[in-house]
């Protein structure tokens, strides 16, 4: 198993701290590392830390938290795809420097980290995350969590990658020479895990698709599962560079018939 992909399977989304603050080291090896951060799209995402006693944030799923990052983004075309795939990016930073983190649109009182954050006209924040050291045992509150969406399990290749047409899964021989993208694209973290990603592989391209589910879709948060769909192309291009392909995505839509509730998003050739 390569690093990146022992690093997307051990990711888990941590909801119980251990009540320590973030050192002062971690804290500038994250503020560095967001500087960093770029996104196919080029739409600016912006990170902002807060600490939870000053700023009064909490939220109902999570314990022993005592930092956060909040990211925002403009309210534009493509913005939520582009969030998606620029926080993944700190995510898995964070966790290779033993921070866990949490994807969060929902569950925390979001008007008052916007403020905290200090949102602009013409801006969204759709999703925070905890940062922080986990606690050695969940909370009863998180297994129960993890345990109701199925945390531990993903969906099998056949049902999400296709072989040139919508519905015709890619058989184990074209899955054999991609099956570390395929597995990076599997275990990305998605709202409630519903996993919207799906890819048709045509043409040398593979075609990302969101098959959207009801209620993902907020004036506040954008479209989560957009967001998904961009954390899983984060995933597929850092495995690409990975193995030194330096990936292109593009929104290239080939225009294949797909049923309703189906969108295109972006493509990425690895060549
Ligand atoms: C866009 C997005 C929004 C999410 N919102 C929440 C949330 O509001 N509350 C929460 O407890 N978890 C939230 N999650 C975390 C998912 O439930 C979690 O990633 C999924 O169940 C898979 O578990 P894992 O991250 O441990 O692999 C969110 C995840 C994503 C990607």
């Amino acid at each position: 198993m390569t690093e990146l992909l022992k690093k997307i399977i051990g990711r888990k989304s941590v909801r119980t701290f251990d009540g320590n603050p973030v050192r002062p080291e971690d804290r500038e090896r994250l503020s560095q590392y967001v500087g960093t951060i770029t996104n196919p799209f080029s739409i600016p995402v912006r990170f902002v830390f807060l600490d939870t006693g000053e700023n009064h944030l909490s939220s109902p799923v999570l314990s022993g938290e005592t930092f956060y990052v909040v990211g925002i983004v403009p309210k534009v075309p493509y913005a939520d795809v582009a969030f998606g795939y620029a926080f993944e990016k700190l995510v898995l930073y964070a966790w290779s420097l033993g921070i866990g983190t949490t994807w969060i649109g929902g569950t925390m009182k979001r008007e008052l980290f916007e403020q905290a954050a200090k949102l602009s006209e013409g801006e969204m924040m759709p999703c925070i995350s905890p940062l922080g050291y986990p606690a050695k045992k969940h909370s009863i509150r998180e297994s129960l969590m993890r345990k109701g969406v199925g945390a531990d399990s993903r969906m099998p290749a056949e049902k999400l990658f296709f072989d040139g047409a919508w519905d015709t899964p890619l058989p184990p021989e074209k899955q054999a020479p991609v099956k570390d993208l395929i597995e990076m694209v599997r275990w990305a973290p998605s709202a409630v895990n519903k996993q919207p990603w799906r890819i048709i592989v045509a043409d040398q391209g593979f075609h990302f698709y969101e098959k959207r589910d009801r209620g993902y879709i907020g004036e506040k948060t954008g479209d989560l599962q957009k967001i998904d769909v961009g954390i899983a192309l984060c995933h597929f291009a850092m495995g690409l560079e990975e193995q030194g392909i330096k990936p292109d995505i593009a929104i290239a839509d080939p225009e294949l018939p797909v049923p309703d509730g189906v969108e295109y998003i972006a493509t990425i050739r690895n060549q």
